[in-house]
């Protein structure tokens, strides 16, 4: 077996490599929100979400239900639009438990959130029946599902509106996508981003990839476009955010200064020329390098141990019983996992909810195109190195 070499960064969104140009076209069969009869292209999934819930011209302080497993960036769009949040909890299997949401709160709501987790989407049908029934419009968060099917639909075409994230899937700083299937989306006005900012998205894209090592060949022609990037950024630097748990900061922390603009060219360019079919494959096999990894361990199981012929995960979900320790230690390596620790202050703690300790235990190891099986293994090998440092603390010098 080949020694891991622990010294390397790995990456924690897609890159752009010659690569990414390489491999099939073909879909092999799997839907995609690409086929969702109307879309517009956004700059992120929470710029999507916030011009869903303006699709839906709801009067100011209209109640939207969402998540208690949430990354604040589903939450913060809510707010900006001038709705009020109110919390459902989740199941198991990641799908609302409808019972956590009391009759009054439903008969006020106007609209719901639900996302399709880890890239395992499930059929929404409960949900479209509950929501159709007291008339709320159903926002289908495809964020970490830009693949597949979501039980007997396509992934996307079961809410009135789908959001999806470009980030996560594509090697652009970011993007994102309104759809519907069966609703015409009023042209939202997006103001188109400057040249110097449409620069400096491609800077970025090209600078990821030459920092993880990607792009072979080009990178004296790139030093200089980084140079021309960087005295850009010191005319425009802002300063910087601290992380904090308050409403505000949780507002500023989102970053949602550019949902009102036209996602950059990066985003549009790369979204329609890449092919799928090395991301759909790369991810898939990355999913199941992890499972036979994590098939019996200590202290931690994976959530779903397989992924359905026709999904294409976004990360890997391990419970970890030992997760702040764990998650700690992964993150001061700068392993590439997540964990959505910073939830919303007012989220409430209900009866039958996974949400909270979901939030806790559940660490989100990124198994994207751009990961090879060696980076796979090296962070799965750390992680069950942590696990059973658990089980045999080290000796006390006694005896
Ligand atoms: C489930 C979910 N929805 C929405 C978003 C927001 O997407 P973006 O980062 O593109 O704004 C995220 C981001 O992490 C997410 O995980």
């Amino acid at each position: 077996m080949t020694a891991i070499d622990r010294t390397r960064q790995l990456p924690r969104t897609p890159l752009l490599d010659w690569s990414s140009f390489a491999g099939s076209r073909r879909l092999a069969g799997l839907h995609s929100i690409d086929d969702i009869a109307t879309s517009c292209l956004t700059t992120s999934g929470r710029a999507a979400i916030y011009l869903a819930l303006l699709q839906l011209r709801l009067d100011p302080g209209s109640l939207v239900l969402v998540p208690t497993y949430h990354c604040p960036t589903m939450v913060a769009p809510v707010i900006l639009a001038g709705l009020r949040v109110a919390y459902f909890g989740i199941g198991a299997n990641g799908l609302p438990q409808l019972g956590t949401i009391d009759a009054a709160t439903a008969a006020r709501a106007k609209a719901m959130l639900v996302s399709h987790y880890f890239g395992h989407a499930r059929s929404l049908a409960e949900v479209r029946q509950w929501c159709d029934a007291r008339q709320i419009a159903l926002i289908e968060d495809c964020a970490h599902c830009y693949f597949g099917s979501a039980g007997e639909r396509p992934v996307g075409t079961w809410g009135d509106f789908a959001t999806a994230s470009l980030s996560k899937f594509f090697p652009v700083p970011e993007g994102g996508v309104l759809a519907s299937a069966n609703r015409r989306i009023a042209a939202p006005h997006l103001n188109p981003q400057g040249l110097r900012a449409q620069v400096k998205a491609w800077a970025d894209v090209l600078e990821s990839a030459v920092t993880y090592g990607r792009l072979a060949g080009g990178r004296w022609a790139l030093a200089r476009l980084f140079a021309i990037k960087n005295r850009i950024n010191r005319t425009g630097a802002s300063g910087t955010q601290e992380e904090s748990m308050a409403p505000p900061d949780m507002m500023l922390a989102c970053d949602m200064g550019r949902i009102t603009e036209a996602p950059a060219s990066t985003a549009v360019v790369l979204q329609r020329l890449l092919p799928r079919g090395r991301m759909i494959a790369r991810r898939r096999s990355n999913y199941a390098a992890y499972a036979r990894h994590f098939r019996q361990v200590e202290g931690a199981f994976p959530l779903y141990r397989e992924v359905a012929d026709d999904a294409v995960p976004y990360v890997f979900p391990l419970w970890v019983n030992d997760a702040d320790r764990v998650y700690q230690s992964l993150r001061a390596l700068a392993l590439p996992v997540f964990r959505w620790d910073r939830i919303w202050p007012d989220t409430p703690a209900l009866a039958d909810d996974v949400g909270p300790s979901w939030s806790q235990h559940v660490l989100q190891l990124l198994c994207h195109q751009d990961l090879s099986e060696a980076d796979v293994t090296r962070t799965a090998v750390t992680t069950l190195d942590l696990l059973s440092a658990e089980r045999c603390p080290p000796a006390s010098g006694a005896g």
